[in-house]
């Protein structure tokens, strides 16, 4: 049974935490989907993990929306979460609505991601019938805006203002969370005061869910990580590891031999 919007609700009632990972293509969602994973976004981290691009802002509805469609193709019982890109639902509602719905209607997402305070919005989503993920602190979307990837509610002012975006957006009914880039402390006071699930990404230990950048976890990009970064594999040095020792057989004249030959 695929995963839904109330099934994240009743573990957040039952105290039950769960891991979200980012996927961007068909192979990683069914490895991730096997792992158990329940919760998957196609997150715009597509731009740097993927793309090769330095910031998410460049990130096109196309791009989302095709990388969005192998995931849903590979996601099993996952849910599929569409991480909408830089303005794709900024300018007007009208066009978010039909950014949106691109989404699930062509691409086979379950639910949507919209960053930032976007209360109108997101209630005028929900009452549409498209299920909406919010996200609030470090939102890497306001990369220019924030002055950069900077910790965001250190100031007692800045985190009360966080804390009222986190009720506001669930009285306008985003069906979870997540809490970028702020002191675990808000992280557990926002987690404690909701009814559905934070997702934490540098939030602290306290929220009621975790998620990740797969490329991340799976140790494959070299470049500087933040603080809040664990990852579980060494994959890149894999990789190249395995191609080295390829080009190696290849140039040795040891790679293809009889086994892999047809008669
Ligand atoms: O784009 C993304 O991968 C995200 C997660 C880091 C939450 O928004």
């Amino acid at each position: 049974m695929t995963t839904t919007v109330h099934d994240l609700r009743a573990w957040k009632a039952a105290g039950r935490r769960f891991a979200m990972l980012t996927a961007y293509d068909f192979l990683t969602a069914r490895i991730l989907d096997r792992a158990g994973i329940k919760v998957l976004l196609v997150g715009d981290s597509l731009g740097q993990a993927v793309l090769g691009y330095d910031t998410t802002l460049p990130v096109t509805m196309d791009e989302m929306l095709h990388h969005t469609r192998a995931v849903a193709r590979g996601a099993g019982d996952a849910m599929v979460i569409g991480d909408m890109p830089f303005m794709s639902y900024q300018a007007s509602t009208e066009e978010a609505l039909r950014n949106a719905g691109r989404f699930l209607k062509d691409a086979g997402a379950h639910a949507v991601k919209i960053e930032g305070p976007m209360f109108d919005l997101a209630a005028t989503m929900t009452e549409r019938g498209i299920p909406v993920m919010g996200h609030l602190g470090l939102t890497p979307q306001s990369f220019h805006a924030m002055g950069g990837y900077r910790v965001q509610g250190r100031s007692e002012e800045a985190a009360g203002r966080l804390f009222d975006h986190a009720v506001s957006l669930e009285k306008a009914g985003v069906f979870a969370l997540v809490l970028e880039g702020i002191p675990m402390d808000l992280g557990a006071q926002i987690s404690k005061a909701l009814a559905i699930p934070t997702i934490g990404i540098g939030a602290g230990p306290d929220c009621d869910a975790q998620v990740l950048v797969i490329t991340d976890l799976l140790g494959m990009d070299e470049r500087p990580a933040p603080k809040f970064v664990q990852p579980y594999a060494n994959l890149g040095q894999e990789i190249e590891q395995a191609v080295r020792s390829f080009a190696q057989d290849v140039e040795d004249g040891a790679y293809p031999d009889l086994e892999h030959s047809y008669r």
